[in-house]
């Protein structure tokens, strides 16, 4: 039986939002029916609003949610009606040497699951009928939806949905970036660029780590008061080039930099800062035509690393409970990360608040 839900669609690139009631039909196989709890919004959400991140439209937004599982497809074994799910915004086939190799965000088959179900037909319709794409194979800013089993994690009951959500991207991938992308080991120094609700995670995560300084930057100074909540021991209010005081308050430079904006130039940033044998990771998406550039030299002579991190290079099954375990033990602050709730007819507002960095995360709630 398809279910009417209320979505939140992006039509045309840097055009208002709107909020339509769409039909989003049965699973199929291998797939399953989730009524939405929560669905945070993510800059990543933004990127697909602005064409930073081109994925064809029409679009259903939402990647980072949760919410309880009510059918699934045929062959379905690991999912049942009533089960609460987080979702996972990459497809991952778990078969592929990436995926059996401990590295399935880099799944080769990822790509077939981008903007329907990995069967490739879409099924989610507009009131006229017409097809409709989901963000990430995910399309979670709507009250149901459809997806691939293999993006839904079950979770345990008693996390709340809209903590779980932010598992399903911003969380997991800020502290994951920290845990499995750089390793960041105890007693390290670290900086991290942008203070949104990754940045902030990365920050978390750093805390969570053992690492001694951990440094915000952001050009708000309400983000910088929330970088404090999450362990951030020092901030710098991003005016001219920060590079000189990092190094200054290092000591040389920080061991780790994670840019968590989505800049080329915040990325080359990141590495001119690290110290010798520093890493950099370029966490933040940028715009396709964007590019990046480092001193040659300085790769041999100083064995700097400049790397990317996807979704926190994480494996899913093995993460999402981790952040978890983390959340229930007190040490990973999910509620707090949550500025603000929204209904879903709110969403436009909702994205005004993230692009003024009103937020740490806003929250559209079922
Ligand atoms: N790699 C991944 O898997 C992955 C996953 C999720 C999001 N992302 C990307 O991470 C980035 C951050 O996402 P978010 O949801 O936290 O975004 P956000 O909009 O909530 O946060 C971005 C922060 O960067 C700050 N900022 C902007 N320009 C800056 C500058 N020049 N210097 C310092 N700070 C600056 C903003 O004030 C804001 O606080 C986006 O590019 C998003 O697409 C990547
Ligand atoms: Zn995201
Ligand atoms: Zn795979």
């Amino acid at each position: 039986m398809s279910r009417k839900a209320k979505a939140v669609v992006c039509r045309e690139n840097n055009k208002p939002l709107r909020v339509e009631e769409i039909s989003v039909d049965a699973p199929k196989r291998g797939e399953a029916l989730v009524r939405l709890g929560a669905c945070g919004v993510c800059h990543s959400d933004l990127s697909a609003v602005t064409g930073t991140i081109a994925l064809p439209l029409p679009l259903v937004l939402g990647h980072e949610g949760a919410g309880i599982v009510e059918e699934v497809g045929e062959g379905v074994t690991d999912l049942k009606s009533g089960d609460p799910v987080a979702f996972s915004f990459v497809y991952m086939c778990g078969k592929c040497r990436f995926c059996v190799s401990g590295r399935p965000v880099l799944c080769l088959e990822q790509g077939k699951a981008l903007t329907t179900p990995l069967e490739g037909t879409p099924r989610t319709h507009d009131a006229a009928g017409k097809p409709l794409n989901i963000f990430s194979g995910c399309g979670a800013m709507a009250e149901y939806a459809t997806v691939s089993a293999e993006n839904l994690i079950k979770i345990d009951p008693k996390i709340p949905l809209d903590c779980a959500a932010l598992v399903g991207c911003g969380v997991t991938t800020g502290v994951g970036a920290v845990f499995n992308t750089a390793k960041v080991a105890p007693g390290s120094s670290v900086a991290v660029f942008g203070c949104g609700g990754v940045g902030l995670s990365v920050i978390q995560g750093a805390r969570i780590a053992g690492a001694d300084k951990i440094i915000a930057i952001d050009t708000l100074e309400a983000k910088l008061e929330m970088a404090k909540k999450f362990g951030a021991t020092d901030v710098i209010l991003a005016r001219e080039d920060p590079v000189k005081a990092l190094k200054k308050m290092t000591g040389g430079g920080p061991d780790y930099a994670f840019e968590c904006v989505g800049s080329g130039e915040l990325a080359a940033t990141a590495y001119r800062a690290i110290v010798r044998g520093g890493v950099a990771v370029v966490v933040g998406v940028a715009k396709p035509s964007d590019s990046t550039s480092v001193r040659t030299m300085t790769l041999p002579f100083e064995e700097k690393t400049l790397k990317g991190s996807y979704f926190g290079s994480c494996v899913p099954r093995i993460d999402f409970p981790r952040m978890f375990s983390l959340y229930l033990k007190g040490d990973l602050k999910l509620e707090e990360l949550i500025t603000r709730r929204y209904r879903v007819d709110e969403a436009p507002q909702a994205f005004a608040d993230l692009e003024s960095g009103r937020n740490a995360r806003g929250v559209i709630v079922f």
